[in-house]
């Protein structure tokens, strides 16, 4: 089989919903709250009885893991060079809910023979698609390939940004370069740490008015998150849970409509089409 052909084996699995879904939480600047989305939609998507799985892809900070106090014993890099299943370096969180560090496994993934990549990527593919109904990626700050590469690729690209400047600058920057490279038209905008809707609207409107004028993406507000003093606490206790918190993401859940069919092409077609490119 060519590597064309067996590229194109990638496609979506079709589940009882409609095929798993895809999730990456991105940002430009660091400290903005990604990892806390990440980990606050998979709660709040587990919590309706989906199965969901976290791929902690920040590997220079990977904190999924140290917000929960459970530390992974293996990473992808071990499942990729066949030194553990996929079972092994599966965290349980809770009955429907897991994660799994990257570690700096995508990163070594690049570096293989193009057929050995397909392969593992299709194998990772059947694993994830088999046990969970969505796929949320923790991505690492600013413009990587990688980073640009799962965002491209996922059904549902959330950029997150508070309202500091450099952090709006940064998250403008991030939906430019996604949009210009990849073609990338619909974004999903999470402004954290506000202290007002009012405050939230206006970050959106600042980056609406860039992207409307110098790029052809569409920015979908979702909602805010409110600054909450109490959440830094919860994070120290590795319950990182907070009740006004989650109010804040139950609410942008039901605004992201994650029950829409997801984009034909599929995920793992992406990020392939995007290894292989280079
Ligand atoms: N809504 C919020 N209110 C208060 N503190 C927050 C909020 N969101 C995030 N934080 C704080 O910001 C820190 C960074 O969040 P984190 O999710 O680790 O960001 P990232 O993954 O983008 O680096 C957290 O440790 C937490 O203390
Ligand atoms: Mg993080």
């Amino acid at each position: 089989m060519s590597l064309n052909q067996q590229a194109t084996h990638l496609k979506r699995r079709e589940g009882a919903e409609g095929g798993t879904k895809y999730i990456a939480v991105a940002s430009g600047k660091g400290g903005v709250g990604k990892t806390i989305l990440s980990l606050s939609i998979g709660k709040g998507l587990s919590e309706t009885g989906k199965k969901v799985l976290i791929i902690d892809a920040d590997l220079g900070l990977s904190n999924v893991h140290l917000m929960l106090g459970l530390t992974p014993q293996k990473n992808l890099a071990h499942f990729f060079f066949g030194e553990a299943t996929f079972d092994e370096i599966t965290v349980r969180i809770d009955e429907r809910f897991a994660f799994i560090s990257s570690g700096n496994g995508i990163y070594e993934l690049a570096k293989l023979p193009k057929d050995q990549i397909i392969s593992l990527v299709r194998r990772l593919q059947e694993l994830a698609e088999e046990n969970y109904d969505y796929v949320i990626f923790d991505t690492p700050p600013g413009i990587h390939d990688d980073t640009v590469a799962v965002v491209s690729s996922a059904d549902f690209p959330v950029i997150i940004t508070t309202p500091e400047p450099t952090a709006v600058a940064d998250a403008y920057a991030l939906i430019k370069i996604i949009n210009r490279e990849n073609d990338v038209k619909d974004f999903f905008l999470v402004v954290n740490k506000v202290e007002s809707d009012r405050e939230g609207k206006k970050v959106y409107e600042s980056i609406r008015l860039l992207t409307e004028r110098y790029t052809s993406a569409q920015l979908s507000h979702v909602g805010n998150i409110r600054y909450r003093k109490t959440l830094i606490r919860k994070i120290i206790e590795q319950d990182p849970f907070e009740r006004g918190f989650m109010d804040d993401v139950y609410n942008i859940l039901s605004n992201m409509n994650l029950e829409v069919a997801p984009r034909r092409r599929s995920f793992w077609e992406g990020i392939m089409s995007r290894l292989l490119g280079r």
